[in-house]
């Protein structure tokens, strides 16, 4: 028995927004972000779509792939640090509600960019805990909603998309979802939030700004570096296997350097790490399922091939996950 992802749905926005067109609006250059970041573009939800639109878009496509109907998932999770609503309902209900799965469990997944990897590692557990035979993990943004456009630090990250994928609970083993480690460095979580300013609505302040991203970049890059290169490590340790094993390592897609730094502390060629942050900037927990996307899209995914996914994020959270393609 084993538990494998079927297919992969993506809504990546229509709109397209080039580092050049930033600059005027933000005090910064394409040579600075794709020198430190590696990003050379991001895309932006459309005005009036909510992060529920783009995670129900990527949930339709996925399960379409899938020759799957709504009705018989088991449970929808979706990782997101951009709910429609602060704090409830989920937006994993009203991803429900959207595409027609009524009645079946559905909740959300605080942890940041390593959302995504949480997920998986939640869904494929209740499958096997409970018998179940499919669900949807959803990976789905809209950060450029909550970027502080006056902070050229950090609006120049994020971008929007959503990315989801069916799993499916199958008898035979051999392939699917190995391995995960997860874990959390509760001691940085004020290294990068989603302040909480809506919350501080009083009477004497009825107008409060919205919510926004603030962030110790130097901090969060440290610790994305080592995240990397330790879940490597713990997950080579506690399996069979080791790095030449390994056809792609999939981090998650916050910065070129921090994928390279890690790289080098490995002894790995860079060219085993997929990237395409230059696309579609950080995307936080959609950036895996857009990631595996692109690459079953290249044909660079072959059946029995082995990857590790790894994410790190806000909380601070870690996590890395072992599939058999
Ligand atoms: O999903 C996890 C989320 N976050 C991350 O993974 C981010 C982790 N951190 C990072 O990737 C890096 O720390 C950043 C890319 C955010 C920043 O790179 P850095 O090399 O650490 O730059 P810095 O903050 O040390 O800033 C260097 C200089 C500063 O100017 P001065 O003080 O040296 O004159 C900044 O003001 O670069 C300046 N700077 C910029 N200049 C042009 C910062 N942002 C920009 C910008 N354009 N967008």
């Amino acid at each position: 028995m084993s538990v494998l992802i079927r297919s992969i749905g993506v809504h990546i926005p229509e709109r397209r927004m080039t580092n050049d067109e930033l600059v005027g609006r933000v005090d910064t250059t394409d040579e600075w972000i794709r020198s430190h970041t590696g990003i050379g573009a991001r895309h932006i939800a459309a005005d009036g779509s909510q992060t529920s639109d783009l995670a129900a878009d990527a949930a339709r496509k996925a399960l379409e792939k899938a020759g799957i109907g709504p009705k018989e998932l088991d449970f929808i999770l979706v990782a997101t640090a951009t709910s429609d609503y602060l704090g409830f309902p989920s937006t994993a209900c009203i991803v429900q509600d959207k595409i027609g799965a009524h009645g079946c469990p559905a909740f959300d997944i605080t942890a940041g960019c390593t959302g995504f990897i949480y997920a998986l590692d939640v869904a494929s557990s209740m499958l096997e805990a409970k018998n179940g035979r499919h669900c949807l993990v959803i990976g789905a943004e809209t950060l450029t909603r909550v970027s502080d456009w006056s902070d050229r630090a950090t609006c120049v990250l994020f971008g929007d998309g959503a990315g989801a994928v069916v799993l499916s609970r199958i008898d035979e083993g051999g392939r699917g979802i190995i391995k995960s480690i997860l874990g959390a460095d509760g001691g940085g979580h004020q290294d990068l939030v989603l302040t909480q300013a809506a919350r501080t609505k009083t009477f004497e302040n009825p107008n409060p700004i919205h919510p926004f991203i603030a962030m110790n970049g130097k901090n969060v890059y440290n610790f994305a570096v080592k995240s990397i290169t330790v879940l490597v490590e713990r997950i080579l340790h506690a399996s069979a296997y080791n790095l030449s094993d390994f056809r792609w390592i999939v981090p998650h897609q916050a910065n070129a350097r921090i994928v390279q730094a890690a790289a080098k502390r490995l002894g790995l060629p860079e060219e085993r790490f997929y990237m395409n942050m230059e696309e579609y900037a950080n995307t936080s927990a959609a950036s895996i399922p857009i990631a595996l996307h692109e690459m079953s899209q290249k044909d660079l995914l072959k059946s029995g091939d082995l990857i590790m996914l790894l994410g790190f994020g806000a909380g601070l959270t870690f996590g890395g996950t072992v599939i058999r393609w």
